[in-house]
């Protein structure tokens, strides 16, 4: 049976934007992270504390933790030490690390093999849980890879246990370059949920051949009551060749109302949302539930 209530992590401020090739002013981003708030919406990630010479949209990540209102759980994602005490002088309590299972991947992303930076962020996230701070991992490449192709469930759900080992409070396990199928979404979140039970599990999906609403379905019925998501489809990352955005918050917040499953999020204030990031963006927003609202 369905759960009655999901959560939506709002992606869009973060991986929605880290990808976009107009500069999105300080600004215009605080304004769609204060209307993404008042649609409901309680988890996001607001930015990424990464260098600005590989990601130059997220340089501006202090003044982004600094102006946005404090209210509900908001991530910052960061890589390594740097990112996470500059992330804690700004203010943020809540931080998201991330590695790929696939070295390849990994390597492109953050410049070092998938060892290597599980051995850099083990120490940092023992030191963050002694500090009581909410530590996320997000888990790239989890089921396809760009450079490498299939991943081998095993290898991902071994990345997630050490992450488990030492303390951290949510796995959010990603479709990086949007291959998975709902059979493969099905069969590691089941199993995830089955091995994992002490922490939470996010689904992130992203949308690039249109499989991320079934995926996230899939997941669903295995047992996720938590899915990232991004406004208006915004996204992807910059270092996945041939990846788009996310699962577009509209369409997945839809489908589950239409379900039954509740997620506090009044879909008319998240349509205001979108209108306001939009003209900044370099495309058009076409998911299905905001093209409907458009052509209303
Ligand atoms: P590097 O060049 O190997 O390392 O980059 P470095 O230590 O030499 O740093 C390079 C420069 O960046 C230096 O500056 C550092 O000080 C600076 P310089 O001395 O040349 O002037 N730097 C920083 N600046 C600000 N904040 C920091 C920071 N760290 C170093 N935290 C590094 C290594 C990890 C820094 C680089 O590879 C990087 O920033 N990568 C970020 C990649 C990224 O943001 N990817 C997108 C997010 S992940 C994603 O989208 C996937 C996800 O959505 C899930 C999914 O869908 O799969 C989460
Ligand atoms: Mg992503």
């Amino acid at each position: 049976s369905l759960p009655k209530t999901a959560t939506i992590i709002e992606v869009g401020p973060r991986d929605g934007l880290q990808n976009e090739a107009r500069t999105v002013h300080t600004k215009d981003k605080l304004d769609f992270i204060e209307a993404l708030q008042q649609s409901g919406i309680q988890e996001m990630e607001l930015t990424s504390f990464v260098s600005p010479k590989w990601v130059p949209q997220m340089a501006d990540a202090r003044d982004i933790v600094a102006g946005a209102k404090k209210t509900g759980r908001q991530f910052v994602l960061t890589p390594n030490e740097r990112g996470i005490n500059s992330a804690m002088e700004a203010g943020a309590e809540s931080i998201a690390v991330f590695v790929g299972v696939s070295n390849s991947f990994n390597e492109k992303n953050i410049n070092k093999t998938t060892d290597q930076s599980m051995e850099t962020l083990k120490p940092l996230i023992i030191k963050a849980k002694q500090d009581g701070v909410f530590v996320r991992a997000c888990i790239s490449t989890a089921f396809h890879c760009p450079f490498e192709g299939k991943i081998d469930p095993q290898k991902t759900i071994d990345l997630c246990q050490q992450f488990v080992d030492w303390g951290v409070d949510e796995l959010s396990v990603a479709d990086t370059i949007g291959l998975a199928n709902p059979q493969e979404s099905h069969e590691l979140f089941s199993q995830l949920k089955r091995q994992f039970p002490q922490v939470l599990i996010a689904a992130h999906f992203h949308d690039t051949r249109r499989m991320a609403l079934a995926n996230a379905y899939a997941a669903l019925l295995a047992g996720i009551d938590r899915f990232d998501a991004s406004a208006g489809g915004l996204g992807g990352c910059p270092f996945a060749p041939g990846a788009t955005g996310n699962v577009a918050s509209e369409d997945l917040i839809h489908m589950f109302h239409r379900m039954g499953v509740d997620t506090g999020v009044d879909l008319d204030k998240l349509y205001e949302a979108i209108s306001l990031i939009e003209p900044h963006v370099s495309n058009p927003l076409q998911t299905g539930m905001y093209t409907l609202y458009k052509n209303r």
